[in-house]
């Protein structure tokens, strides 16, 4: 029997086969990359969604299962035994770090987190309304002008010195975001501090006090970045690789992630989900909502459910929602809102609509509640998704470049346009 599947056209009896590819995990996949020679034809997918793009082994969920693998760790055993940056270490090189690679990439991380000066006049340009996603979108494509030697993405060891400048600034380009917005003075990181710990202190901390962190909101939100690290070829994801096919440089790749992250469906999801919590504010509006999110003439979607691929608990809320248990015994939250928001669990955990349609709480329902008990400002929750997933980002560039040849993004389309006219 051989490893192939028949398509055969009705229309005119003509029978196409094409390779049928095996994976490690997961389903296998079609090969029809010969699909229009063989046939004149496209595949349509609206939303990809029967579509793999590429190979890799750098993530892997089930989501049946509500299974989610980093290089074959379970993410529930990386949360509890690792940090976020022994977590970047092993997607960026395939292991985990022993304590001499680990304290040699801490002491890279430290090295470069600082920016150039001349990036204060960004922030500055800025009014003060402005997103903070618009100013970290905008400092990270600056980069290669700050930074302008060495850009030759297609050089390994010029991509990895802007790689690593990458994930090492942007919890400083995140803070001084911040800061700016609010009028108050920048704190530059601080080298005797980690890479969580030290974004903290830099949203924190005043020139002239001492401020204390407590170890479990550093926890906390080291646990945040690494849910967020990585999760195959999502929405910002393909926008990364598919910007890194046309062998733009890192700086360009990331700043074009950050756009595609910031939409409400995707990265902006926990900033939206504690916007509905507050919107809703008591348990008596929580019904109202609850039939507006199943309403079908109604396009209000309940924030922090549902999933494209996650058709059981996804995985990463399960970690947050324990997180969120030890954090809010510690350090406690806007007790309404946390009512609201397991009053929405509840429901949407036992009512037909949402179980009809596998619709379970996913990552942003509980990381935007924990981020809210950590005093970090609503529109600065993508901000913090974008310095968990940025690791993710350059891992997937960086097998991007190792696969053989590098095939530049282009889907074809189903043209529903005039014929000629004159
Ligand atoms: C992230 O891809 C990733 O991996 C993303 C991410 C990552 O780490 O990169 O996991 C991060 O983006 C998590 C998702 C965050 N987004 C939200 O929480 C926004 C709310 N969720 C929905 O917008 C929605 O669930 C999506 C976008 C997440 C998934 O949408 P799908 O898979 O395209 O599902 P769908 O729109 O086809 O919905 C299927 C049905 C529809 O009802 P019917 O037409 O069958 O009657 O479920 C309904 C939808 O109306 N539905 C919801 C709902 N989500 C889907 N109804 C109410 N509330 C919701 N949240």
């Amino acid at each position: 029997m051989s490893n192939t599947v028949t398509l055969t056209d009705n229309r005119t009896g003509a029978s196409y086969e094409f390779p049928i590819l095996d994976g490690t995990k997961g389903p296998s996949v079609i090969d029809i990359s010969t699909l229009f020679t063989q046939t004149g034809m496209f595949t349509f997918d609206r939303g990809y969604t029967s579509t793999a793009m590429c190979r890799s082994s750098i993530t892997f969920i089930d989501g049946q299962k509500g299974e989610l693998l980093h290089r074959g760790y379970d993410i529930a055993y990386l949360a509890e035994n690792h940090t976020f940056l022994e977590v970047s270490y092993l997607l960026l090189n395939k292991k985990l770090p022993n304590a001499h690679e680990l304290e040699a990439f801490r002491l890279e991380m430290k090295k470069r987190s600082f920016i150039h000066e001349g990036m204060m006049k960004i922030f500055d340009a800025f009014p003060d309304k402005s997103h903070p996603m618009a100013i970290l979108q905008a400092a990270v494509a600056s980069l290669s002008s700050f930074y302008p030697d060495h850009l030759n993405a297609n050089k390994p060891e010029e991509f990895h010195e802007m790689a690593m400048r990458i994930i090492a600034k942007m919890p400083t380009i995140a803070a001084f975001s911040y800061r700016f917005k609010k009028g108050i003075p920048i704190i530059y990181p601080n080298l005797d501090r980690g890479f969580t710990e030290n974004f903290l202190y830099m949203l924190r901390s005043y020139p002239y006090e001492h401020v204390d962190l407590k170890p479990i909101e550093v926890k906390a939100l080291d646990t945040v970045f690494m849910l967020h690290i990585d999760h195959e070829q999502n929405a910002s994801t393909t926008t990364v690789r598919t910007v890194g096919s046309t062998h733009a440089h890192p700086y360009a790749c990331i700043a074009a992630g950050i756009g595609a992250l910031w939409g409400h469906a995707h990265g902006g999801a926990n900033e939206g989900v504690i916007r509905q919590l507050e919107a809703i504010g008591t348990l008596d509006n929580v019904d109202k909502f609850i039939a507006r999110a199943k309403d079908k003439n109604d396009p209000f979607r309940l924030m922090g459910f549902g999933h494209r691929v996650y058709k059981n608990f996804d995985p990463r809320a399960k970690v947050l929602k324990k997180m969120c248990a030890q954090l809010i015994d510690e350090i406690g939250i806007d007790s309404e809102l946390l009512k609201v928001a397991r009053r929405i669990e509840e429901i949407a955990l036992s009512d037909e609509y949402f179980i009809s349609r596998n619709l379970y709480p996913n990552v942003d329902f509980y990381s935007g509640l924990i981020l809210k008990a950590l005093g970090i400002p609503n529109d600065m929750f993508a901000v913090i998704f974008v310095i968990g997933r940025v690791s993710g980002w350059i891992s997937q560039l960086i097998e991007l470049k190792e696969q053989d040849s590098i095939k530049i993004v282009r889907p074809r389309q189903l043209y529903v346009g005039e014929s000629n006219r004159v």
